[in-house]
């Protein structure tokens, strides 16, 4: 069932739905108009996005009875910082945009976290609603209500916990993605795989998402929406979603973010299997299947920085608490746990799991 519309309730306070399927965008005004009642509505999108997606959504929502208001932003990761997110803020603020109005975040994970943030602070919170138009936004970004920027001292330092009030996920985006932007989706859902199902990574073993990427994505935030609904506010299990991204974003932030956020997790992930595998922590051999799948998908299985660097640059990631960090392990594919290290023990754990 290729075409088909899935709908996968997210049963946080309040409750909402990821909807899932072909042509969402253009009907969006229509979806969104019995939820949010006909208000204004702010879409923040960026410079890629736009020219691609922003008339089709803005045309649905005037049809639906929306006043609808857009801010366009350069595309990148090297935006993704506070100074975008005031120029986010002043934009609703001069469009006089009340705590009854929404924001709907148009774009990949740098626009759903960056406007997802706005939302969150402006008038101190108003509803927020993501359309994703990544792969990467799709299986992950868009749902839980994650939200933030990057600060100097590394990646995602400063944002709050805040659920959309729906996710439309049109997956005609993915068809306008080039193949690394889809990549970096892949390497995400690769993640899930590993973390939590077998079937699911051997798709990605077969080297595409096939004829129904919105099975896969499906997949993938069925099992985030329960991860969420379980720990919303990552007090434990929500950890496990982190796996590859201590050293996926310590990556990020010694190249200065211009390895893409799921190049930089994939390179994590391979890593850390690596070091879990020679340091005895799989239940079985799993390093040479997971950097074959995520080489089969376009996607490194290594980095160029040291150790030292790498473990340098984690020290301001969120997952550290005191003297101790949070990894997550691999056990097998499918399977996965967290262990609490000492932040000195991290470079030669990195160590073990680089190729050089
Ligand atoms: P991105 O948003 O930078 O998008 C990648 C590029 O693709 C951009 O140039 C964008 O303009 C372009 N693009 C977007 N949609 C397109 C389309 N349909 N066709 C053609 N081009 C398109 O990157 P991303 O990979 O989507 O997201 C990465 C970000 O997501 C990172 O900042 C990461 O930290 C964040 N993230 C957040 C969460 C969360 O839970 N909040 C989870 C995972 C990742
Ligand atoms: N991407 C990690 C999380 O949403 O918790």
């Amino acid at each position: 069932m290729p075409d088909s519309i899935r709908t996968i309730p997210v049963r946080v306070q309040p409750p909402y739905e990821v909807t899932i399927g072909c042509g969402l965008l253009g009907r969006c005004g229509d979806s969104l108009a019995p939820l949010l009642g006909r208000r204004k509505i702010a879409v923040l999108t960026d410079d890629t996005v736009a020219p691609l997606y922003l008339d089709t959504v803005t045309a649905s929502l005037e049809g639906a009875g929306f006043a609808v208001c857009f801010h366009v932003f350069p595309a990148g990761e090297g935006r993704k910082n506070l100074a975008t997110l005031g120029e986010l803020l002043e934009f609703l603020a001069s469009e006089h945009l009340t705590r009854t109005d929404c924001v709907a975040a148009l774009g990949g994970g740098v626009v759903g976290d960056m406007a997802g943030f706005a939302a969150a602070v402006y008038l101190r919170g108003i509803r927020y609603v993501q359309l994703p138009t990544t792969l990467l936004a799709a299986v992950d970004s868009s749902v839980g209500g994650k939200t933030a920027v990057d600060l100097s001292a590394g990646k995602n330092l400063a944002g709050a916990f805040c659920q959309p009030a729906a996710v439309l996920c049109d997956t005609d985006c993915l068809k306008t993605l080039p193949p690394d932007v889809f990549a970096d989706g892949a390497a995400e859902a690769i993640k899930t795989g590993i973390l939590s199902d077998e079937s699911l990574f051997a798709l990605f073993e077969d080297g595409t998402l096939t004829a129904d990427p919105g099975a896969v994505i499906a997949r993938c935030v069925q099992y985030k929406a329960g991860v969420v609904e379980r720990d919303e506010r990552e007090q434990g299990e929500r950890k496990l979603l982190n796996l590859g991204h201590t050293v996926g974003h310590a990556i990020e932030k010694c190249s200065g973010y211009t390895i893409p956020h799921g190049h930089a997790v994939a390179a994590g992930l391979a890593i850390i299997a690596r070091s879990a595998e020679k340091l005895g922590w799989t239940e079985e051999p799993i390093a040479a299947r997971i950097a074959a799948c995520l080489r089969k998908n376009g996607l490194p299985t290594d980095t160029g920085y040291s150790a030292e660097a790498l473990a340098e640059a984690a020290l301001s990631d969120k997952k550290r608490a005191g003297g101790d960090i949070t990894l997550v392990i691999p056990r097998r594919i499918g399977a996965c746990e967290l262990r609490k290290v000492p932040v000195a023990d991290l470079p030669p754990i990195i160590s073990a799991g680089l190729e050089g």
